[in-house]
């Protein structure tokens, strides 16, 4: 299979030039497994929760940095479906983060083109939390600048399993069914396959994170505790990208 080579958008050469320079393809989907904000507290004696809101408060400029650099779509995975099984009340302090997210960032975001996504169950989420969500997604649904795609209350699982039962209460024919139609009813329908999955915090696994979508991403891990993500570290990653050769079962360009 031959891969063709994009060359990088003019946004990025124009903003990150000193240290892009040269990359020969940006990605088009970057996936980001947002891992150490625990850790990040307990270093610094705090408690957990302070890791949480240092890592939600880091997103912005993460998202800013990806929209500058000409990144098309950037999904981050901010609670996942094993994640209930936390103590309570950091699961409820979890909760309200993403609430809080919502009212504080939406204007900006949406004021940025970014639209919004949600990856996961709504329906695990309280009744508010649920409005809050949706009032985001239908106010940013027509943005045509960055997809930011949250996965709260996500689980790769979950979503075969939903998109499964979608198909069966469609009554599609068993040989009608393909991996494109599994695709389309994934919660990720319509956006392509991550590029590269990112994974901070030194730990090197996928915790259930689009285990469907990231068949053939290249994956990033980086020992840097999520608070302290930085962008050198988004270009780092989209260096080493760069160098990668992403063959997709087929021969490399070199044979
Ligand atoms: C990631 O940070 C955020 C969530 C999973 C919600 P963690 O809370 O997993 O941080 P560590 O892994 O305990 O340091
Ligand atoms: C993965 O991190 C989930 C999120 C970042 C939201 P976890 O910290 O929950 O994953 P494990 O338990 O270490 O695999
Ligand atoms: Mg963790």
């Amino acid at each position: 299979m031959i891969v063709p080579t994009v060359s990088i958008p003019e946004k990025a050469m124009s903003s990150t030039e000193s240290t892009l320079e040269g990359v020969p393809r940006i990605p088009t989907h970057i996936a980001i497994i947002m891992d150490g904000n625990g850790r990040w507290a307990q270093q610094r004696g705090q408690p957990r929760m302070a890791g949480h809101r240092a890592g939600t408060e880091n997103i912005r400029s993460i998202v800013s940095e990806c929209d500058q650099i000409g990144i098309r779509y950037l999904t981050i995975y901010a609670f996942s479906t094993e994640n209930w099984n936390r103590p309570t009340l950091e699961v409820q302090g979890l909760m309200q983060i993403l609430g809080d997210f919502i009212d504080r960032e939406t204007k900006n975001l949406h004021a940025q083109q970014v639209r919004l996504r949600h990856l996961g169950r709504l329906n695990g989420l309280s009744p508010r939390l649920r409005r809050k969500v949706q009032h985001a997604l239908d106010l940013t649904q027509h943005n045509t600048g960055l997809t930011l795609a949250v996965a709260f209350n996500y689980g790769g699982r979950a979503d075969i399993v939903d998109a499964t039962r979608e198909l069966i209460s469609a009554g599609v024919r068993p040989e009608d069914v393909d991996e494109q139609m599994i695709s389309d009813h994934l919660y990720t329908r319509g956006m392509p396959d991550p590029d590269i999955v990112i994974r901070t915090s030194g730990e090197r696994r996928i915790s259930n994170f689009l285990i469907w979508q990231a068949a053939y991403s290249e994956y990033w891990f980086t020992p840097v505790l999520w608070p302290d993500f930085r962008a050198e570290h988004i270009h780092q990653a989209i260096r080493d990208y760069g160098r990668r050769e992403r063959r997709f079962g087929g021969l490399s360009e070199q044979s």
